[in-house]
């Protein structure tokens, strides 16, 4: 199983860290995503990837903290990306749901990104909520197809998945799927198995059965086996299948 994103960095560790992240390899998560959402959280993600081999780093600007990113940010966001282990640019992307920041300074942040991303050869991990329409628009005038990456956390339905699909972007299902009448399992019970990778969020999105207590990315075994079972195929022949997405999406060593 691979989590191919959490904030194993986020202060809710703080007092257990090194145990969530023994437990969850011992669990059988053999490689997790650690996601930065600004320029100190992508630092402390790349020390966790320095710290652990199971560990990798995802570098970049959430819709969020977008208002503070400009062209010195972007610079250093270039020189974190150069690690070995940053295998990933994220999390960017659109969040006209809380609007943290305003629009434009969102747009600007993704679509500078996604260019930074495009030059340094890397994939793209895509934060949307409420801004889909936009998001695909912008997604396609940046030609991200050209190095691929996904939309974390789904949001959207299963046309919106397709056109994903053509601009060669996976989509990632989490915790929120286990949960009764979600949206995001009737999304995922139609998207071709090729297209889907697994993900927890954690601290975030908490699977059933331990939906609102504090996540961790060895709950993601719960949305493996939740995936397992609408698309009624073994759960290790699943296993085999996500992960060789992940792996080839974000050429895991
Ligand atoms: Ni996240």
């Amino acid at each position: 199983m691979i989590d191919t994103h959490c904030h194993l960095d986020f202060n809710n560790y703080d007092d257990d860290r090194e145990d969530v992240i023994k437990e969850t390899i011992e669990g059988g998560v053999h490689r997790m995503i650690n996601i930065g959402i600004d320029e100190k959280t992508s630092i402390n993600s790349l020390e966790l990837s320095e710290k652990y081999d199971n560990i990798f780093a995802a570098i970049g600007y959430h819709p969020h903290s977008a208002s503070e990113f400009n062209k010195q940010v972007q610079d250093k966001l270039e020189r974190l990306a150069q690690h070995p282990k940053a295998i990933a640019i994220g999390e960017i992307g659109l969040d006209y749901y809380r609007n943290y920041s305003p629009r434009e300074d969102q747009i600007n942040a993704f679509r500078r990104q996604i260019r930074l991303a495009a030059d340094l050869e890397l994939p793209i991990v895509v934060h949307i909520r409420e801004a889909m329409e936009e998001s695909l628009k912008i997604l396609k005038e940046e030609k991200a197809y050209e190095r691929g990456g996904v939309l974390h956390c789904f949001p959207g339905d299963y046309g919106d998945s397709q056109r994903a699909l053509d601009m060669n972007l996976l989509v990632a299902f989490g915790g929120t799927m286990t949960f009764k009448n979600a949206r995001a399992l009737k999304v995922a019970e139609k998207v071709p198995l090729k297209q889907i990778i697994l993900e927890t969020d954690a601290p975030f999105l908490t699977p059933v059965p331990f939906r609102g207590k504090r996540n961790s990315p060895l709950y993601v075994h719960y949305v493996y086996k939740k995936l397992a079972e609408i698309k009624e195929i073994d759960f290790a022949e699943l296993e085999k299948k996500i992960d060789k997405n992940a792996v080839s999406l974000f050429n895991l060593a």
